[in-house]
């Protein structure tokens, strides 16, 4: 069964209890079993990883990259946190693996937040991007990357 990853980055382990008016109720685990699930009926098989570190992101990015060029793998969903506003490492990484499609997601809709989350450094080098739809942008971005990879594979 082909891999897709659920990749989160800094703070969204508080998913549920941080600003929940701004990113809702449902926890990051919650989040993490209802991908799998959604993985599983598409046929895929999910990892799920969140870390707070930007080096560890970027490992998963690379070892994804490996995997994606060897068949293993389908892609990526990928909500930066605030990495999103400051990282040129992250868009290197991306840029670096070549190929494989990382959907950048936002629970909130950044674009109607402070300007500094307007500029992302991931979005030049995403496959797609979901803003705004709270914690389902996670679920419709992996069925945008099935799209993809359907399309890719026909
Ligand atoms: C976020 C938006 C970022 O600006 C913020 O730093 C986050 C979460 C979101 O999911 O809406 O940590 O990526």
């Amino acid at each position: 069964m082909k891999k897709v990853l659920l990749l989160n980055g800094p703070n969204l382990n508080l998913l549920g209890t941080r600003e929940p008016n701004q990113y809702g109720h449902t926890t990051l685990a919650d989040v993490e079993a209802l991908f799998t699930q959604a993985a599983q009926r598409l046929g895929f098989e999910a990892e799920c990883f969140q870390s707070n570190w930007e080096g560890a992101l970027l490992d998963k990015i690379h070892e994804y990259g490996r995997l994606y060029k060897t068949g293993e793998a389908v892609g990526a969903v990928f909500n930066p946190g605030a990495f999103t506003h400051t990282s040129i490492a992250l868009q290197d990484a991306i840029k670096g693996v070549d190929g494989l499609p990382v959907i950048e997601v936002h629970v909130s809709n950044v674009h109607a937040r402070e300007e500094f989350r307007h500029h992302s450094w991931v979005s030049p080098v995403a496959a797609g991007i979901v803003v705004g739809f709270g914690v389902d942008g996670y679920l419709l971005a992996l069925e945008g990357l099935q799209r993809i990879h359907a399309r890719t594979t026909l």
